[in-house]
């Protein structure tokens, strides 16, 4: 598995902060991002006629038209597992979190490896529609699981609208808030980060072509929370397809 790694202290004033925003790029990725967008068109199209008032939910601060942004904890794109790259997938997130967190975190991957939980969403960005400043903080959880021992988020890439885009991520310090570290998108690039780093992207500009991609939250709750978990929204465990 190729890995691009990206600190965020050398490439801009951080602070002394160490901040790893890892890329994991997955191999021939050609027909897994066809499902995908073919998932996600099929999703969207269910919210746009089916619950076409869900428009209205919150958008977790990235204030995009995206109507699937708008449900992101109502629905998991890795429960497709009828789609026949979705299981190879999903191990392939299982195995870049591992990475992640044996390699940049305290953490004992073996400590944490069985549950991971991840609740994984589509974003589908039309003209000129970007994703505003934000983190993955939930207050929810906040209010509910007062103590989750891990909390990542990611992005995979799925379809390009044609020109590049990028990702921006943010310091996480008062005083240079404004400075950013920016990742260009890469079709078949998971981007892992901590989920209290701000981040946003740049407009798509393509008059003609959406901008495919996922968002996902991993938790590794204790195993009296598991169950708050599950009832909190649509998370998936990354490794029951091997039960
Ligand atoms: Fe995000």
């Amino acid at each position: 598995m190729k890995i691009i790694e990206t600190i965020m202290e050398e490439n801009s004033i951080f602070c002394g902060y160490r901040i790893p925003v890892v890329s994991y790029v997955y191999e021939d990725p050609d027909e897994l991002n066809k499902e995908l967008v073919s998932i996600v068109d099929e999703i969207e199209d269910f919210y746009l006629n089916v619950k076409t008032e869900s428009i209205s939910n919150p958008d977790g601060g990235t204030n995009t038209t995206s109507i699937l942004t708008h449900n992101f904890w109502k629905f998991n794109i890795l429960d497709r597992t009828e789609y026949s790259s979705i299981k190879k997938f999903k191990k392939f997130i299982g195995d870049s979190y591992q990475h992640y967190i044996e390699k940049y975190t305290p953490l004992k991957f073996e400590d944490t490896s069985k549950d991971i939980y991840v609740q994984c969403w589509g974003n589908k960005l039309g003209k000129f529609d970007y994703l505003d400043k934000h983190t993955h903080s939930s207050t929810l959880f906040n209010q509910h699981l007062y103590h989750v021992p891990m909390e990542l988020s990611a992005n995979y890439f799925i379809k390009s609208p044609g020109h590049d885009t990028y990702t921006r991520f943010y310091s996480p310090v008062i005083l240079n808030k404004q400075d950013y570290l920016p990742v260009k998108n890469k079709e078949g690039h998971l981007t892992i980060f901590p989920s209290f780093v701000e981040h946003d992207t740049t407009a798509n500009r393509s008059p003609n072509n959406y901008r495919y991609t996922l968002g996902m939250d991993a938790i590794n709750p204790n195993p009296e929370q598991a169950e708050s978990v599950l009832a909190h929204s649509t998370y998936v465990k990354l490794y029951e397809d091997e039960k």
